[in-house]
């Protein structure tokens, strides 16, 4: 079937973090992007860590009952996958057609990634980065270890929900980003969850480093927690009322500066990799997602330290909603957090 003829449906933004449950849902209305509905629910905490399921029952029922809530009837989803059981991994090759791609990829896979072949779903994308007459290329390639897609899979399949596509969250960054702000300029997207940040350089519309590193505000908690001797919880909330990152709390100023220095350490390491790999095309700002944002002074602090302009990112910039139906400054408010999540409602399937 030729393939402008088929119809194609807007998939279920479902973002499975450590800390929470996201969902988007977005509706194409003439040429722009509608918000049908978004909402979160947070999770007890250990029943999602490392990016791998630990407790598939009780994310099942809370992502039934936030589907439930939302009024959501649509049962296609888009989910996402980071952390230890995925690679991301930019390759140099031969310009070659689809078919060779494809052929070369399957043939050779193993050399590139470090595990073993039957047990990892693969993906790949031609960035096509080679200029006119040039005869190498850059490809994308990912992979994704089965059994831990399959947790994922098998758990959503329990509640109903059909998972139609299963994207990376770096790349689910990208999507959003391109949802609100198109193709323009070259920015380091990073987003701060609770145990882990992407980050996504996207220069000239395409992404040249996709990376995840495993640290992330749940991190800051604990330092606080084994800081003053409290629980979890009391330091949780010490954080959330905190008013910056050399904040009065507590005496925390060096638990808040530590934990914010680390996190910038591997933005500029991104930012010098790509420096160096492409003096030509300078990083314009960063933009910045995850609920990790809600730190005071964390902008102003990464500004500082990387020497470039940050924004807070806000999917729903180009997206109206029915100020009727969904509060002004819950989508402000909770905008970071669903970059992922939105990033994956923008995903279409066939139907
Ligand atoms: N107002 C706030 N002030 C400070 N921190 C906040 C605030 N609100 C949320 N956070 C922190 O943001 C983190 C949750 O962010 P997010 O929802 O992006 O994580 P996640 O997507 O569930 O986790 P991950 O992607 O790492 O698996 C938690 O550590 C939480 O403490
Ligand atoms: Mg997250």
């Amino acid at each position: 079937m030729l393939s402008f003829l088929s119809k194609q449906k807007l998939t279920i933004g479902l973002d499975i973090g450590s800390h929470s449950i996201k969902i988007c849902e977005l509706a194409e209305v003439g040429k722009k992007m509608k918000l049908v509905s978004l909402g979160t629910a947070q999770l007890p905490a250990g029943v999602v860590e490392d990016g791998e399921l630990k407790d598939a029952e009780a994310v099942a029922e809370i992502i039934k009952k936030l589907i439930k809530n939302l009024g959501i009837k649509s049962r296609k989803v888009a989910i996402s996958i980071s952390g230890y059981s995925v690679i991301m991994k930019k390759i140099n090759l031969a310009v070659m057609t689809d078919d060779e791609l494809q052929h070369h990829i399957q043939a050779e896979a193993e050399q590139y990634i470090p595990f073993d072949i039957d047990e990892v779903y693969i993906d790949y994308q031609d960035l096509q980065t080679n200029e006119e007459g040039e005869e190498r290329t850059d490809v994308m390639l990912v992979a994704a270890k089965k059994d831990v897609v399959n947790t994922y899979i098998d758990m959503l399949n329990s509640i109903g929900l059909n998972v139609v596509v299963v994207d990376v969250d770096a790349f689910a960054l990208e999507n959003s980003y391109e949802l609100s702000m198109g193709q323009e300029g070259n920015v380091i997207l990073v987003d701060i969850g609770s145990s882990k940040m992407n980050i996504n350089i996207i220069s000239e519309g395409a992404s040249v480093f996709a990376r995840d590193v495993f640290l992330g505000s749940r991190q800051l908690t604990e330092q606080i927690q084994s800081r003053l001797g409290i629980s979890f919880e009391e330091a949780e909330d010490l954080k959330i009322c905190a008013q910056d990152p050399g904040g009065q709390v507590g005496g925390l100023e060096e638990t808040f500066a530590s934990a914010c220095t680390q996190w910038v350490l591997e933005i500029k390491k991104a930012l010098d990799f790509y420096a160096s790999n492409y003096p030509d095309a300078p990083i314009d700002r960063m933009v910045l997602s995850g609920g990790g944002v809600h730190i005071r002074g964390l902008s102003e602090f990464f500004s500082a330290e990387a020497n470039l302009d940050v924004d807070v990112f806000n999917p729903f910039v180009a997206t109206t909603f029915d100020a009727k139906k969904i509060d002004r400054d819950y989508v402000a408010y909770l905008g970071p957090e669903m970059a992922i999540s939105t990033g994956l409602a923008t995903r279409k399937v066939p139907f």
